[in-house]
């Protein structure tokens, strides 16, 4: 487990994108944290680190994004069961030959695959961010 502390976005992107070199095909990571805590900001981090040019945009709307095969980005905010994710096809991505980034997996928890990674961020302040790598 690592511990980081962020200041600004920029920092979080920043830090995001080393993590994403840390990461390999078929990894899931939850990316655990309150409404506003930079869950999305730290995805955009994670894509930029994986050389994706396109914009992040929160998948609010449409439940999963696809960056071209190498990064899905999850927003399971309005998914009320695993099931459900599964009867959308939203599960056929884990273990696959790209990286899952989840956020608010806890929706979803009884579909989610063994060995997540889990990164969680915890608002201290307007600007501060505590961010957990595990
Ligand atoms: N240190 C920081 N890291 C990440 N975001 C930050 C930070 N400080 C302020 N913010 C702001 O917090 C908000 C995070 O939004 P977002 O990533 O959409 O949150 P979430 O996806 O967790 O709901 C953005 O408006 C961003 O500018
Ligand atoms: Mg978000």
């Amino acid at each position: 487990m690592a511990i980081y502390l962020s200041g600004s976005e920029k920092t979080t992107v920043e830090f995001a994108k080393i993590y994403a070199k840390t990461l390999r095909a078929g990894d899931v990571v939850l990316l655990n944290g309150e409404m506003g805590a930079g869950k999305t900001v730290f995805c955009k981090g994670v894509a930029l680190g994986l050389g994706i040019k396109d914009e992040i945009l929160s998948p609010t709307y449409a439940y999963m994004n696809d960056y071209g095969g190498k990064l899905y980005h999850y927003d399971c905010y309005r998914l009320n069961s695993g099931v459900q994710a599964e009867a959308l096809g939203l599960t056929d991505y884990f273990g696959g030959s790209g990286v899952c980034v989840i956020e608010w997996s806890e929706n979803i928890a009884d579909v989610l695959p063994e060995g997540c990674k889990t990164v969680t961020i915890k608002k201290l302040g307007a600007l501060n961010r505590e961010i957990i790598c595990d």
